[in-house]
């Protein structure tokens, strides 16, 4: 994507200097400030403090984690705790998971000596995947946005939640990358954007679709529902942290909400991710494990103060009892379809299991 009209990607590798640069998105949407990573316990901390974050960019961010902790170290006991290290960063994106699981299978089996190459080069490898991935995801939603109804006019109103953009991924994004492919093809498309408290995802989405000349309009989280009685939004497109193999999705929290509200006004909902965010060894959302942040994030409120410099205004008293789960599970009886670099599908077992008929257990 571009930022002020220069192609970018959210991570940008140096195995030369084993490293990476990554987009420090907690100072977004006020500045732009690119990070060097050249630790495991920095690739560790940039996951857990989201200074990068969604499920795409944090499976990215640990693959390229562990090509730079193997530069380190490379032996058994030293690969097995940047795996742990990397693995307990964040509970609820599977992507992570699932992208230290590939890595390690890689690894592993290797001489200590030729670890580390390979993990620059499966790092990359699960980058560009991811890139391509979202391309066909965006190929895919805007075959859906064109046969979409249109309440308004000639517009097309689709709603989101948090941050499902290229900023969540390593380029392309997934909710959004219908939304991109649709205002790029010169469908008229305009985007309702949550702020998605107590985090502001909402306002990352809103920059990035911007910096694409995408029209959209932020509201806050709880104005969704009246939007949606007055026939003001089309459809609501999310991204997903994990889909269990009935279709069960977890998102940011907030998610089931929306879902609950399109069902009562009669609008699809659509989930949209890749291939690495399904868990097809999960059976059941209900299993999933639901990350609890800091109550901090809830208590206080960052912003810029009047000069302009980055502040934290505390909102409640430090001893007011927050609870601050960051996602929530929508039943797959909510979801309309579900949208991958494969196609749409219906949000079950069964087609799930057509878009991927290779995956084990059948
Ligand atoms: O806590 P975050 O910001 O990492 O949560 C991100 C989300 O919930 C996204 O909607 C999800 O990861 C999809 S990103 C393409």
């Amino acid at each position: 994507m571009n930022i002020d009209g220069i192609p970018t990607r959210t991570l940008r590798a140096h195995p030369e200097r084993r490293a990476i640069d990554i987009i420090d998105q907690t100072r977004l949407p006020h500045a732009l400030h690119w990070l060097r990573v050249a630790t495991l316990a920095e690739a560790a901390h940039a996951i857990r403090a989201m200074q990068v974050r969604g499920a795409p960019l944090i499976g990215a961010t640990a693959a390229y984690g562990l090509a730079i902790a193997l530069g380190q170290r490379s032996d058994d006991a030293w690969l097995r705790e940047a795996v742990l290290t990397l693995w307990e960063t964040r509970p609820t994106a599977v992507n992570l998971h699932w992208a230290l699981t590939r890595m390690d299978r890689i690894v592993a089996p290797l001489p200590p000596a030729e670890r580390e190459a390979a993990a620059w080069q499966a790092a990359t490898q699960i980058a560009d995947e991811d890139v391509a991935q979202n391309l066909a995801i965006g190929r895919h939603g805007l075959e859906l946005l064109r046969q979409l109804p249109r309440r308004q006019g000639s517009v097309l109103n689709v709603m989101t939640h948090c941050n499902a953009g290229w900023l969540a991924t390593v380029d392309g994004g997934t909710a959004l990358a219908p939304v991109y492919a649709a205002h790029d093809a010169g469908l008229p498309v305009h985007v309702w954007v949550s702020e998605t408290r107590p985090r502001n995802q909402g306002l990352l989405t809103a920059w990035e679709l911007a910096q694409h000349g995408v029209p959209h309009t932020l509201i806050a989280d709880n104005a969704a529902g009246i939007l949606m009685r007055e026939g003001r939004v089309d459809a609501v497109i999310v991204g997903a942290d994990r889909i269990a193999a009935n279709g069960d999705v977890a998102n940011k929290v907030g998610t089931y909400l929306k879902a609950l509200a399109c069902a009562d006004n009669g609008l699809p909902f659509y989930v949209a991710a890749p291939r690495s965010t399904i868990d097809f060894d999960l059976p059941e959302g209900k299993d999933i494990e639901i990350e609890a942040r800091d109550g901090d994030e809830f208590r206080r409120v960052h912003g810029l103060d009047a000069r302009g410099v980055p502040s934290a205004l505390q909102q409640l008293p430090a001893a007011e009892a927050v609870a601050n789960p960051a996602f929530d599970v929508t039943p797959a009886r909510l979801v309309s379809a579900i949208l991958t670099e494969r196609g749409r599908c219906a949000a079950s077992h069964a087609g799930l299991r057509q878009l991927y008929p290779e995956v084990a257990g059948d």
